[in-house]
């Protein structure tokens, strides 16, 4: 068994969730950011793991588009999907929302990771987007449960 996590993140905390996850699955895991690799081979993966992060609405552009021209080869594989999202309350339809029908139809785990919003590291415009939503302080809320349930499924395969 072979697993691969597959992420995008603008402000690294799909990262941090991505690496949490790594840490506590049994099998050997790759892990990779999808903004430094071309032409990624999954061939050699059992299950195949995607994270990514919402901004208005929306999974990053460049996981989209890996998933659109790799479907038909992630369809064969043990799929899990996680996101992160600040809306808390709205995660589950963000989630249901953001891959595509087929793909989320067959992932046998799905989760929301939980969000971080770091104001410091923010652009003026994601700033000002942010404190219009009434956030006014950086807030770090990583779902280390859902991580953990999330591990607990793919170690059981
Ligand atoms: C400009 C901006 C737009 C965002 N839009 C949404 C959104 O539409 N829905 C949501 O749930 N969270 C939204 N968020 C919150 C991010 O999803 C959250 O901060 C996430 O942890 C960022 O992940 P990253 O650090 O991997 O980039 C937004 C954040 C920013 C800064």
């Amino acid at each position: 068994m072979k697993n691969c996590i597959l992420f995008t993140t603008k402000h690294g905390s799909a990262e941090k969730a991505a690496l949490s996850l790594k840490e506590i699955l049994k099998a050997e895991t790759d892990i990779i950011n999808l903004k430094n690799v071309k032409n990624l081979d999954i061939s050699d993966y059992d299950t195949v793991i995607l994270g990514a992060s919402i901004y208005i609405g929306k999974i990053q552009k460049l996981m989209r588009k890996f998933i659109r021209e790799n479907l038909n080869e992630l369809l064969k594989k043990n799929i899990a999907l996680f996101i992160m999202a600040g809306q808390k309350e709205k995660a589950q339809e963000t989630l249901y929302n953001a891959y595509p029908m087929e793909l989320f139809d067959h992932a046998f785990a799905k989760e929301f990771f939980g969000y971080e919003m770091i104001l410091e590291n923010m652009n003026f415009l994601e700033k000002a987007a942010t404190k219009a939503q009434g956030v006014t302080q950086s807030k770090s809320e990583i779902m280390h449960d859902a991580i953990e349930k999330m591990a607990h499924h793919i170690n059981e395969l």
